[in-house]
Parts: C-alpha cells; sequence; structure tokens
C-alpha cells in the first residue's frame, strides 16, 4: 500500500491540465482529493471522471487569487474530510507581451493568481500541513529560473515562489513541514487553456506539438514522488536540465543566445 494512501490533498486550478492529471495520480494512490477551479462546469466534469473510476475526490469552486475563497477552500475541505496532509499550489497563468507593451492589468492578473494564489492558500493551511507533517508544493516553471522575453511578469512571478518556498522550508524545518518546488517545462495543452494577452484579455493558445512538450501525467508523475520522496526541488525534462545547467554555469551566453534569437524572431514577425 502507498503512503499516500488515506492522505488528504488539495491541487489549486485541478480542473483540467497537470493539476487534474497530479490529482488522478494522487487519487490513484489512494490519496483524498480536493479539486479547484473557479469554473462550476469544468470542475464537476472533472469531478466525474475521478468518481466514474471510484476514487474518493470532492471539488470546491474557488478563486485563489482571494483570500476570502481561499478560507473557504480550506475550511470547506477540513469540514468534509476532516485532516489536510498535502497541499499542491497548481493554479497559475501565463501572460504574452514585450513589458513596454503591457497593459497594468495583465500584472495585476498574473499575480493575482501565480503569487498571491500560492500565499494564500499556504498561508491558511500551514498549520493543519504542518499538525501533520505534511507537503507543501509549488507549481513553478523553467520561466522561474531566468527571465524570458515576453513573459517578464511571469517569469518573475514565478520567480517569487522560489523566494517563498526557501523561507517557508526553513522557518518549518524543525516542526517536520515538506516544502518542495517543481519547474515545470513545455507541456502539451488541453483544448481550451488560456493564456493573458497584452491588453490584459484572456487569449486562447493553440494546441502544443506533442513532439516538445511533456504530457500533463508527466509532469504529474514527477510531482508525486517529489511527495513520496520528500524532495525539495526539481527541474523537468531532459532539456530543462541543460537550461537549468546554462543558467547557472553560462549566463552571459545564453542572454545573448536570447537576444539573437529574439532578433530573428522580430524579423520573422516584420
Ligand atoms: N503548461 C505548461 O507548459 C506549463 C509550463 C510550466 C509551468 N506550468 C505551470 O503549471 C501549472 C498548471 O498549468 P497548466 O498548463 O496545467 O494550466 P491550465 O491547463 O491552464 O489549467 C489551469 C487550471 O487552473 C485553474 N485556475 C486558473 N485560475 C485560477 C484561479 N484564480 N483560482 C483557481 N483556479 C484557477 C483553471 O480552472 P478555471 O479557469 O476554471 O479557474 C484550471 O483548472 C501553472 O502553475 C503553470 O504556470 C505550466
Amino acid at each position: 500500500m502507498s503512503a499516500l494512501a488515506g492522505k488528504v490533498a488539495i491541487i489549486t486550478g485541478s480542473s483540467m491540465g497537470i493539476g487534474k492529471a497530479t490529482a488522478l495520480l494522487l487519487a490513484e494512490k489512494g490519496c483524498k482529493v480536493v479539486l479547484n477551479g473557479r469554473n462550476e462546469v469544468k470542475l464537476q466534469k472533472a469531478l466525474s471522471t475521478f468518481q466514474n473510476a471510484g476514487h474518493d475526490a470532492f471539488a470546491i469552486a474557488a478563486d485563489v487569487s482571494k483570500w476570502d475563497s481561499c478560507e473557504m477552500l480550506i475550511e470547506k475541505c477540513l469540514e468534509h474530510y476532516g485532516r489536510l496532509d498535502i497541499l499542491i499550489n497548481n493554479a497559475g497563468v501565463s501572460m504574452r507581451g514585450s513589458f513596454d507593451t503591457l497593459d497594468k492589468e495583465v500584472f495585476e492578473k498574473v499575480y493575482g493568481v501565480n503569487v498571491y494564489g500560492a500565499l494564500y492558500p499556504s498561508k491558511i493551511a500551514l498549520p493543519h500541513l504542518k499538525k501533520n507533517k505534511g507537503s507543501l508544493i509549488f507549481i513553478s516553471s523553467l520561466a522561474g529560473l531566468k527571465g524570458i522575453p515576453d513573459l517578464s511578469v511571469y517569469s518573475s512571478a514565478k520567480m517569487a515562489l522560489t523566494a517563498i518556498s526557501q523561507s517557508i522550508r526553513i522557518e518549518n524545518a524543525a516542526a517536520g513541514l515538506h516544502v518542495g518546488i517543481m519547474y515545470v517545462g513545455f507541456t502539451q495543452n488541453e483544448p481550451g487553456k488560456t493564456t493573458i494577452g497584452a491588453d490584459g484579455q484572456d487569449q486562447l493558445l493553440e494546441k502544443r506539438s506533442e513532439k516538445f512538450a511533456q504530457s500533463p501525467q508527466q509532469v504529474g508523475k514527477a510531482v508525486v514522488k517529489m511527495i513520496e520522496r520528500r524532495r525539495s526541488r526539481q527541474t523537468l525534462s531532459f532539456a530543462g536540465k541543460i537550461y537549468a545547467f546554462i543558467i547557472q554555469f553560462f549566463p552571459r551566453i545564453l542572454e545573448r543566445i536570447n537576444i539573437l534569437v529574439q532578433k530573428r524572431m522580430e524579423n520573422y514577425y516584420k
């Protein structure tokens, strides 16, 4: 039997994509999972997949960028399952556009979900996670390792998660809390996935080539392993590991390549 059997996990932003795949893998290990997202219809559709497979799952619609919704999310989980062992801060949204073209709404939306949407649930869940010597996981991105052109606000939001996770890990080491951060690379998206355009409005993303992207299941498996082995940080995919190595040891070369590639892209779009 898995060590995760009987544990209660909240996975924010789990009505689709990486969050849903991770929740399904945890449920297969015997975890009781709380699904979350803002859109009730999407959430109930995801919940039925879990219930049809015989898993113990519960869905709570809540916007994690709002403190009161996060309080409600944790309270309802405790009411329903009586405990909380794992919180995966997965809900996130990306953006597109060079910094000079961005509407300020982009800042608010991207920081709202990616930063406050991780801070609020973590703060509210912390006493419960500590009580059970549980796991607090942050889903970051390769964009959180170095600022990427056209992703400035998203990169900085994901970088914030590095500092948050490091501080919480040190502060709670004596209490036995496990804190992990996962740097996720290019991942296949579900139909309907959106990003935020420079004007601050939602934009539908095209389906990505499966050749260059990991599947949400591959990411989910790595997250489950991170919890089981109580790892503190991991960078995903072979290309991602090479990228992280170059950032650490050859940052100037990478920056020059970035500038060259960006110039070529600009010429291409002229
Ligand atoms: N996909 C990639 O290539 C990639 C790469 C690196 C890192 N990541 C990170 O991995 C995580 C998951 O990405 P994904 O591609 O699986 O995302 P996705 O397919 O776009 O799904 C996002 C999920 O989050 C929910 N969500 C969005 N805003 C929310 C909010 N304010 N409150 C609660 N739920 C919210 C969405 O449901 P509702 O819309 O109904 O709220 C949905 O369930 C994100 O943190 C992302 O930054 C992804």
